[in-house]
């Protein structure tokens, strides 16, 4: 609304002889109590004015009245200017862009994103805190294309490492050849199994050195199991070919698994970096650090950099015996990032818990004088529990994803089945609307709240139809199709001009939709979306509830509600996409 905040930078000068900026208006959205569609604040023009807030109010109020056609009304509650703006304006907004084919889709912005997302360990299958990252980076991928960026979808797989080394090794030892076909089991899960039977028999050990005398720190070292781990990593790094040959079959597995519930997911990946590839990579960057003098050698030959001063602690970059760390890596793989697709901005989708880790990453990053570290964002979230208690890995009492998504899918059946809303359904039709209204109910309990937060997953609550939902919305979009199935929709908004309270709520909704595409980009959050297609799909069910729509007053205003309904539909299916939600023709 610029020509809201132009007149009233005018209409500041003109009535108090004073100049002000643009950015000396801050313009809101009205609160809902109150009368008007924009607020303008005005305590700071007190000063200015040398007036009370509200007579302030009300002379800016009258100038704005008789100087902008589009201004039809204010009041004035306190410091705050309410206003009124025409429908004619409202309406001329929803002809012109909201029935627009492209409608809420950016004109690009000539930069270049990439999202990093997912990026798991080869050792196990994906599991609820992994759903919560999926999700949101396949979401923030999304919306930041609507915004207009050109972006690159990441998965940074960790696929060597003593992790993996503890799965091949228990498979070697316990597994009898094993394949995931003989054990008629998902690849990922079945490398997983391993991973739980090394830590098993690995506690086993510890427990049986401790009863020898020894201490738990020298247990945990000394463990036969643990020593043989390593030695296979060893090899791996020599390029020992059997277990480089069983490296390949194991995360081959993996990949497979990991392909199956991607797909059921609905994500998906631009460009896949490897760290059997990466972990080298960041020891030339080490170089690059200590001849510019940001590293230095310990005694041992250990490298390290110095971040006291920055309010951190010192930091390990490389062990003494030349072995890479984690940040090692990351140093290299930003670099490769970079150099492969010279992007200005550059996110990375993973838990809070390592905080600390991308902090320092960046820090180090800005302080080799890589310029492009200015574009990097650490996209942390926060963990997500479920009623039963927090999850947690490597015991084995993981909330598996395969096994999440087959309860939602179940849930989903039960509740739809008992409001007998697929009677006449296919089987494949059904199947198809219950991984939807699963899918729906998933992904939207976990996007409506802010990545930052930590939340509790509530599956039941999760697909309520008549809740805060994604199965809510997805059923009021049905609700939509059913109505338009009866009827030819028209092609254009018609001509109406006068407008009653509902619609003008739901048109005006209906037009902020590109700022919220814009806001969630910004922001990196994809909640700023959920909240405003809820608000919508409420807006709609009012206005549904309110006024009739096949026996409208006139044919005129019978054609612009089916408007609205066409276009509600059509933001509703959008809005959604950006969550990676679909939704169903009817339900
Ligand atoms: N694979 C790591 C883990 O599972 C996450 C990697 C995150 N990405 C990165 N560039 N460090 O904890």
């Amino acid at each position: 609304m610029d020509f809201i905040i132009d007149a009233t930078v005018q209409a500041v000068n003109t009535l108090y002889q004073t100049a002000i900026t643009a950015q000396d208006v801050n313009l809101q959205q009205t609160r809902k109590e109150f009368e008007g569609q924009v607020t303008i604040v005005t305590f700071p023009f007190t000063k200015i004015s040398r007036k009370g807030p509200e007579q302030t109010g009300q002379e800016i109020g009258e100038y704005l009245k008789a100087n902008v056609t589009e201004v039809a009304d204010f009041n004035i509650i306190k410091g705050f200017l309410n206003i009124s703006i025409a429908d004619s304006y409202w309406l001329s907004l929803y002809r012109d862009q909201v029935t627009r084919e492209d409608f809420g889709v950016a004109r690009p912005n000539g930069k270049k994103v990439m999202v990093e997302y997912s990026s798991p360990n080869t050792n196990k299958p994906l599991h609820l805190g992994h759903v919560r990252n999926n999700l949101l980076g396949y979401s923030v991928a999304a919306i930041l294309q609507a915004a207009g960026y050109e972006v690159i979808k990441a998965n940074l797989v960790n696929d060597r490492g003593i992790h993996i080394c503890k799965s091949m090794l228990a498979w070697q030892m316990f597994g009898n050849g094993e394949t995931p076909q003989s054990a008629g089991m998902k690849g990922d899960h079945l490398v997983g199994k391993y991973y739980v039977i090394f830590d098993k028999e690995y506690k086993r050990q510890i427990d049986e050195l401790k009863a020898e005398g020894k201490t738990e720190e020298e247990a945990k070292k000394n463990a036969p199991l643990i020593l043989q781990a390593q030695q296979m990593l060893q090899k791996w790094e020599a390029g020992d070919e059997e277990v480089i040959s069983l490296w390949k079959t194991m995360n081959t597995w993996v990949y497979d698994g990991f392909a199956k519930t991607y797909k059921k997911l609905g994500v998906d990946f631009d460009k896949y970096y490897y760290e059997s590839d990466t972990y080298l990579l960041g020891k030339d960057i080490i170089e690059e650090g200590l001849t510019k003098g940001v590293f230095f050698k310990k005694e041992d030959g250990s490298v390290w950099i110095d971040l006291t001063e920055d309010g951190l602690d010192q930091k390990l970059v490389r062990r003494a015996d030349g072995t890479s760390v984690y940040i090692t890596q990351d140093l290299g793989t930003a670099q490769l990032k970079y150099d492969d697709y010279g992007m200005s901005e550059s996110i990375y989708v993973v838990g809070n818990e390592q905080d600390y880790h991308f902090k320092v990453l960046f820090l180090i990053l800005q302080k080799l004088g890589k310029e492009w570290a200015q574009g990097l964002y650490h996209l942390s979230y926060g963990m997500v529990d479920l009623p039963s208690g927090k999850m947690k890995s490597r015991e084995g009492t993981v909330v598996d994803a395969d096994d999440l998504i087959q309860q939602m899918e179940e849930t989903a059946k039960e509740t739809t089945e008992a409001l007998g809303k697929t009677v006449d359904y296919s089987d494949e039709d059904k199947a198809k609307l219950y991984h939807m209204i699963g899918m729906g109910a998933l992904k939207y309990f976990l996007l409506k709240v802010d990545p930052k937060k930590r939340l509790l997953f509530d599956p039941n609550e999760s697909v309520d139809f008549q809740g805060h939902t994604g199965p809510f919305i997805q059923y009021t979009h049905a609700r939509i199709r059913s109505v338009l199935s009866r009827v030819e929709a028209p092609a254009n908004a018609a001509d109406v001009t006068v407008l009653d309270a509902v619609e003008r709520d739901l048109m005006i909704q209906l037009t902020q939709y590109p700022d919220m595409v814009v806001s969630a980009a910004i922001d990196h959050n994809p909640a700023t979306i959920a909240n405003y297609i809820y608000e919508l799909a409420k807006a709609y069910n009012k206005f549904y509830h309110e006024k009739s729509i096949m026996q409208a007053e006139s044919d005129d205003i019978k054609a612009f509600r089916l408007s609205l309904s066409v276009s509600t539909a059509a933001v509703i299916t959008k809005g959604m996409a950006l969550l990676g939600i679909e939704v169903p023709e009817r339900m």
